[in-house]
């Protein structure tokens, strides 16, 4: 990024459910919901962004709809996200910022085609920096972790976030092995609804089933059985309803997906070459991702694996912690790119 100076830096890490963004260190992540409300008929036309947005899905008019502009973690549409991004920078700095004379630093999965990186990279560039790196995110957050990926020992990375799941090697700077599974927590999500309409003929939202998620549910059989009323329509007959979900129901509703994404956590993990095993089974396993918070998963990956499971306090703001970090440092960020974990563009 040779030839111009940057007053400041800005880290994003924009993913299906959460856009997050940070500005400095000293200040606090700033997280806002991955959707844009648009018109129904002409999309260009954007009326809020981010949990604006959100708050106003299902309560405005048929004129309008709302859209999420990143999918499986890639940008589907660079035109919105490009607005999603600067509404997010905004929420961060408290004030409307243009990024011409910001080094920007965006992640993307390890599993991105080039497409995907391309229209990341045009995201950038309609939100105005004119310049930008594009940073892997299981390196990002490997490098909040302070995990030692400057060494050629494997570390190695399992991310979970909400449609995208991916287990990284890395060693010296690069991802020397991966496997991008197009699932994670949202998946639960699904799986939820799925059982309250069949156990209590109640329809919840997503909105809803994922709060359910986040409070009560468990990757083990809980002890306590705590539980939430919720009230909305019986889905057969029309009549307002209530019903008593339980942490028991959530766990009995997430078991099966819960089951399919530690069986390929696993299983990418025996399929890891043998001469990586030892730095593995000393290193452990850096979990990361909002979708790792789930109670118990860490202990029930390391139950699962018998390798140990390592954990930041706040595994969702790895991936834009450690790009920050990035964006500040000239030789991190040089090695990066000669590693491939990292393009400018
Ligand atoms: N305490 C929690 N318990 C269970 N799930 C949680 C918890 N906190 C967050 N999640 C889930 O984590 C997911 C969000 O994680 P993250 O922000 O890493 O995903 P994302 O980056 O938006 O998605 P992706 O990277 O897959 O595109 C959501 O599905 C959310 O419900
Ligand atoms: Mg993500």
């Amino acid at each position: 990024m040779a030839g111009i100076s940057f007053s400041s830096l800005i880290a994003a890490d924009m993913g299906s459910a959460s856009t997050y963004v940070m500005t400095d260190e000293k200040t606090p992540v700033t997280r806002c919901r991955s959707v844009v409300m648009v018109d129904a008929l002409k999309s260009s036309e954007v009326y809020a962004a981010g949990d604006e947005a959100a708050r106003m899905s299902g309560r405005s008019g048929q004129d309008t709809l709302v859209v999420s502009p990143i999918s499986y973690g890639a940008v589907a549409d660079s035109e919105l996200a490009a607005i999603l991004l600067l509404s997010a920078v905004e929420k961060s700095a408290g004030h409307r910022k243009t990024l011409d004379k910001s080094r920007l630093v965006l992640t993307c999965p390890e599993g991105a085609t080039r497409v995907e990186r391309a229209a990341l990279a045009n995201t950038a560039l309609l939100a105005g920096a004119k310049k930008a790196v594009i940073i892997k995110a299981p390196v990002a957050a490997a490098l909040c972790m302070q995990r030692k990926i400057d060494r050629p020992q494997a570390q190695l990375v399992v991310s979970i976030g909400a449609s995208v799941t991916e287990v990284s090697v890395i060693s010296s700077y690069a991802i020397t092995l991966s496997r991008h599974m197009k699932t994670g927590s949202s998946a639960f999500d699904s799986a939820i609804i799925d059982y309250v309409r069949r156990k209590y003929s109640l329809l919840l939202s997503r909105e809803v089933a994922s709060e359910l998620k986040e409070q009560l549910g468990s990757a083990v059989e809980p002890r306590e059985d705590a539980s939430h009323t919720l009230y909305g329509r019986n889905v057969i007959t029309g009549r307002p309803v209530s019903a008593n979900v339980s942490a028991m129901d959530v766990y009995e509703a997430i078991k099966r997906p819960l089951e399919e994404l530690t069986g390929m956590i696993s299983d990418a993990l025996y399929n890891i070459p043998v001469e990586y095993a030892g730095d593995i089974l000393k290193n452990g396993i850096s979990l990361t991702g909002g979708g790792s918070e789930l109670f118990s998963l860490a202990d029930r990956l390391k139950n699962d694996t018998q390798i140990d499971v390592y954990q930041s306090g706040e595994p969702c703001y790895d991936a834009v912690r450690g790009a920050l970090l990035a964006a500040g440092d000239d030789r991190l960020l040089r090695r990066l790119e000669n590693a491939y974990s990292a393009y400018e563009v």
